[in-house]
């Protein structure tokens, strides 16, 4: 039943050392609904100048009630699946998610079926902010062992569901999104390839980030702390391991949770601040989804260009970081 479900070849399943996964298509889907600082202002005891100065967001973009993060990996996996072309068949769909539908089913299949894939393995990893990170490492292990030949990896999040909207400390911070990528099998030393991973977390530090009552809680200046130590730690690590040194990299994409951590982390590696990408003043922190969307958005900016040696790195709630680095490919 596997085997016809996923139509890979036994031939396809035998494992080989020099498969790796390669980037062949990104795309992404942000909600309709504009939230702006002002918006904010008019029913929070807070100011646009307060939310600016602090996390350098400006306006998110947020489902209407009732939406889901379902809708929206949908609408982004469809982009990614259009993007890659007519020959993408997919053999398995991966969702980084904090927020799925549900608590139990898993939303990847749900979202698989929704985009005509349904009889693919499909399920959920969830690692909070650096989920889309770690989603890479999984699906990057599933071509690898040639348990699959293309992996679309979706991330996906609407905390604004999950945000009280009364609390002007929270209610600032996010915004809903999707961003989701096909992967291929390739050879590891071709442009897109995934080069290096450095994965980490600590259940010690898991007050920091949770969901209390229902509602999502932080203890905000820890968490910044911690974000900026462990995203410069965890990209360290990565480019130790690709043999880069910080002045390689063209392209800095980190966890979009708000400007001045990622300009710090940058200073922190040394990596000159205009090849720090950031769209956290448009979108907000989309979690689990923050890394494809701004990798999507520079992308189709022109911002990052083939052949930018890209260096990824995340910190999320668990607490969880994780970092990556590729080559960026010709994409469509
Ligand atoms: N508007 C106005 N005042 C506010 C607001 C607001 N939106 N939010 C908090 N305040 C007030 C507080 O009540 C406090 O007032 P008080 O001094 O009278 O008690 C004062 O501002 C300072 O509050 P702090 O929480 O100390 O503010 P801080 O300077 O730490 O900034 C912030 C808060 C922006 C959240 C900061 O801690 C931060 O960036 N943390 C990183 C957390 C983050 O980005 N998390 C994202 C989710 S987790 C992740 O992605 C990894």
């Amino acid at each position: 039943m596997w085997e016809k479900s996923v139509g890979v070849t036994a031939e396809s399943r035998t494992p080989q050392r020099e498969r790796s996964a390669v980037f062949a298509a990104v795309g992404a889907h942000v909600p309709s609904i504009v939230v702006t600082n002002d918006d904010l202002a008019a029913r929070l005891d807070t100011s646009d100048e307060w939310i600016t100065s602090r996390t350098g967001i400006r306006t998110r973009q947020v489902v209407e009630p009732g939406g889901s993060t379902s809708d929206l990996a949908i609408a982004a996996g469809m982009a990614a699946l259009r993007a890659a072309g007519s020959d993408a068949s997919i053999d398995a769909v991966v969702l980084a998610t904090s927020t799925p539908d549900r608590l139990v089913p898993a939303t990847a299949p749900a979202v698989a079926a929704g985009l005509g894939l349904a009889g693919v393995p499909a399920f959920d990893v969830d690692a909070v902010c650096s989920g889309f990170v770690y989603g890479l490492a999984v699906a990057n292990g599933l071509i690898a062992a040639a348990t699959a030949d293309r992996v679309l990896l979706i991330g996906a999040d609407t905390f604004s569901t999950i945000v009280d909207p009364t609390d002007r400390a929270t209610a600032p911070l996010f915004g809903d999104g999707a961003g989701a990528v096909v992967l291929r099998a390739g050879e590891p030393d071709e442009p897109g390839a995934l080069l290096a991973f450095e994965l980490g977390s600590d259940g010690a530090l898991a007050e920091l980030i949770t969901v209390r009552d229902g509602w999502f809680a932080m203890q905000g200046q820890a968490v910044y702390r911690q974000a900026v130590t462990r995203m410069a730690g965890a990209a360290r690590g990565v480019l130790a391991r690709t043999g880069w040194e910080p002045g390689d990299v063209d392209s800095f994409v980190g966890h979009q949770a708000n400007l001045r951590i990622l300009r710090a982390v940058g200073a922190d590696l040394g990596v000159d601040a205009d090849r720090v990408h950031t769209n956290v003043t448009e979108v907000g922190n989309t979690v689990s989804a923050s890394i494809p969307l701004a990798l999507a958005h520079a992308h189709a900016a022109g911002r990052i260009r083939a052949g930018h040696r890209v260096l990824l790195s995340a910190f999320g709630g668990g607490a969880t970081w994780g970092a990556a680095t590729l080559v960026w490919p010709e994409l469509s």
